[in-house]
């Protein structure tokens, strides 16, 4: 027999064809140079994958002796860098299971035994994923508490609340970051949720119709922290919805960062100059010596969309394929990989950013005193007094008009000139129409009262998980 013959340890083809695959088509088709991340995750399932065989006596203990010693070799050539990577075995599962074989030989031939590399991939990722989304989830963690941090000390700050990006109300710089918090809330929950998805063991559907091998799958379910195993062969083998839920809570969770970043990016600008951020977390321009340029949201702002991107890649991908396993799954990696990578740098950022926000509140204070923002205070208090609210609206419209022409703000107009579009007015307006009172009366739960803010970091902290 000669090697070309011989499988694994021969030539790259095999005895189906009668020429090698050419240099244009291995490459290609191979993923090797991307797979590849997913190595330790191959490893651990192939183990477990072993194992599995040796109780149900499929392979000989000797067998699963020898694979337990080779993958270890493996995993530390891995670790070091020193693993013979080879384009000529397409991807990362041949790569290893050839350097096996290569390592001990006929042992490392039966690890594939009632096993695809179909069920295979799909398990690696699961794995992988699963580790990622438990990452990104500890990273939300941090950027709360590190919003929740700056939000306590800026419980009673007050900040312009904006609608149409106008003076609105005033509301506390504290009240407005915990808007982020709850953002950050609900993706921790959606990645949560996902992951009872990501969280289901493929492994045992083989190509696409099971096995013929009494295989056990629900102890290699749980030796590898599955929750269960996948029901049926052939979604196991060709599901990737867990990686297209995952990619869609990931654009929220860049979609929460972008509206934040298009945030600091305003704040920044001197004209409104609410914040300074630290100097590293900024760059200077090539020709205007004089810049100092908010690079880091731009970027997260930017990144959204590749992350969006990468969303519509994999729906597209899923679309038109018919069961069960189709080449076209390989194509799945590389986006995954990118909106793990680009969400994992953008909370790593975030959470160093955040404690290095400056916040200078007498900027935000002098804006509030531009765009009458206590007029709705106003309004209410003469509502309390027993107006109808379409006619104490319509009054303090008028107030508003004549302190816009004289150039002043609705609390220094005056009391008789006050008066004079409701009668209902009296001293007690003054206390209505400041900044404090303003605030100090949204007393409510969800409101921007300091106490409520204080009381809502508090129950926050108290239910992170
Ligand atoms: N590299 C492949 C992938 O990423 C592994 C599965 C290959 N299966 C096959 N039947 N060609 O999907």
């Amino acid at each position: 027999m000669t090697d070309q013959h011989s499988g694994a340890g021969g030539k790259a083809w095999s005895g189906r064809f009668s020429e090698p695959v050419s240099d244009l088509v291995k490459r290609y088709t191979a993923s090797v140079f991307f797979d590849r991340r997913m190595a330790l995750q191959d490893i651990r399932g192939s183990l477990a994958h072993a194992r599995m065989l040796a109780r149900q006596s499929i392979i000989a203990l000797a067998d699963l002796a020898a694979i337990e010693r080779g993958m270890a070799q493996i995993q530390g050539e891995i670790e070091h860098d020193e693993f013979p990577w080879n384009l000529d075995d397409e991807d990362v599962h041949l790569n290893i299971e050839k350097r096996l074989t290569a390592l001990i030989g006929d042992a490392g031939k039966r690890l594939h035994t009632g096993r695809s590399r179909n069920d295979q991939v799909a398990t690696d990722i699961r794995l992988w994923l699963r580790d990622m989304v438990d990452s990104i989830d500890a990273l939300l963690r941090d950027y709360q508490l590190a919003l929740l941090e700056l939000a306590e000390r800026h419980a009673a700050t007050p900040l312009p609340g904006f609608t149409h990006l106008q003076v609105a109300q005033p509301v506390t710089f504290g009240h407005h970051l915990l808007a982020y918090v709850e953002m950050a809330k609900r993706d921790r929950a959606r990645l949560a949720d996902c992951r009872s998805r990501i969280n289901r063991l493929p492994l045992g559907a083989a190509a696409l119709a099971g096995t013929s091998f009494p295989i056990d799958r629900a102890s290699v379910a749980r030796e590898l922290g599955f929750d269960g195993v996948c029901e049926n062969s052939l979604d196991a083998v060709s599901d990737r919805d867990f990686a297209i839920e995952f990619a869609s809570a990931a654009s929220l969770i860049m979609l929460h960062f972008s509206r934040f970043s298009e945030e600091l990016v305003l704040w920044l600008n001197p004209r409104i100059g609410f914040i300074d951020l630290a100097d590293r977390f900024c760059t200077g321009s090539s020709i205007m010596p004089q810049k100092k340029n908010p690079d880091v949201p731009e970027l997260a702002r930017g990144k959204t969309g590749r992350v969006y991107g990468h969303l519509m890649s994999l729906l597209t991908l899923m679309k038109g394929q018919p069961l069960a396993y189709n080449k076209d799954n390989q194509e799945d990696k590389e986006p995954l990989f990118d909106t793990v990578d680009t969400v994992i740098d953008t909370l790593r950022i975030f959470v160093e950013l955040v404690p290095g926000i400056q916040v200078k509140a007498d900027a935000m204070a002098s804006a509030l005193q531009q765009g009458h923002a206590t007029a709705t205070d106003l309004a209410d208090y003469l509502v309390k007094k027993g107006l109808p609210f379409r006619d104490a609206h319509e009054a303090v419209a008028l107030a508003v008009r004549r302190a816009e022409t004289k150039g002043c703000a609705l609390a220094d107009l005056p009391l008789d000139e006050l008066r004079g579009f409701s009668a209902l007015i009296d001293t007690d307006v003054f206390a209505v129409l400041s900044i404090e009172g303003s605030l100090a009366a949204r007393n409510h739960i969800g409101g921007t009262a300091p106490e409520q803010v204080r009381a809502a970091i508090q129950r926050t902290r108290q239910a992170l998980t």
